[in-house]
């Protein structure tokens, strides 16, 4: 049986041999669900990056500029880091280089691995599916929060090691516990939710329809893939 483990902060990568894995980079608030929201909506490419000015760099060479720090837009930067900046006719055909405080910067961290997917509750069904039909072990890395562990990545760590319980082992405990966090919230993931730490520090943004919109389960059927150095669908 193919296995399943969840790191559940970037900082304890070390921990995790990705050279034979399939990784699934998952950062719920907010950063995956904007890249799946904004391939649903025709984005060519996401180039994804750990540092603030080599992104921003991008736009000398044509590219549309997106993300944030601490949850708000970067000064000078094109498109922030909300799911509804990426609906619609607005992405349509760009190339997009985008960087954020935590999701980027857990790509970047799983740099080596077999290969590197996106998921999202948005496009929870179609990661699952592509999962099933690989060959390769999996590690959900949850983005966390600046290093810290948080509730909605390990949410969707459990939501996942829910779903392919027939099929994948878990590895160690920590996807266990996800999966167990997940049976306690899934029928109420906005309210389990509400004490969160970036919910919290969503609210002061005045942003909470974006974290409704994010708990929402498969929206879209959509799977980003990093090749290159950028993401594009399958
Ligand atoms: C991140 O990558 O840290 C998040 O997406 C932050 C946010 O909600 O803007």
């Amino acid at each position: 049986m193919k296995t399943i483990d969840v790191c559940l902060s970037p900082e304890l990568m070390h921990l995790y041999p990705v050279y034979d894995k399939t990784v699934v980079v998952v950062d719920i608030l907010r950063a995956t669900s904007c890249m799946v929201t904004a391939f649903a909506n025709g984005v060519e490419s996401i180039t994804p990056f750990a540092n603030l000015e080599e992104c921003l760099k991008m736009k000398l060479k044509g590219y549309v500029t997106a993300g944030e720090r601490d949850g708000k837009k970067v000064d000078g930067f094109d498109k922030g880091n909300s799911p509804f900046e990426y609906t619609d006719d607005q992405v349509r055909g760009l190339k997009v280089a985008f960087t954020t405080t935590n999701g980027t910067q857990a790509i970047e961290k799983s740099r080596g691995a077999k290969e590197i997917i996106i998921g999202s509750f948005l496009n929870l069904n179609s990661v699952a599916k592509y999962l099933l039909l690989s060959d390769h072990n999996v590690l959900v890395v949850c983005a966390g929060w600046k290093g810290k562990v948080n509730l909605e990545d390990t949410l969707f760590a459990g939501a996942l090691v829910d779903k392919l319980k027939d099929y994948l082992g878990p590895d160690c405990d920590a996807p266990l516990a996800a999966q167990h966090l997940y049976n306690i919230a899934r029928h109420d993931m906005v309210g389990f939710l509400s004490a969160s730490s970036h919910v919290k520090r969503l609210n002061k943004l005045n942003i909470h329809d974006d974290m409704k919109f994010c708990l929402t389960i498969d929206q879209f059927n959509v799977l980003p893939r990093l090749k290159n150095g950028e993401l594009r669908l399958r």
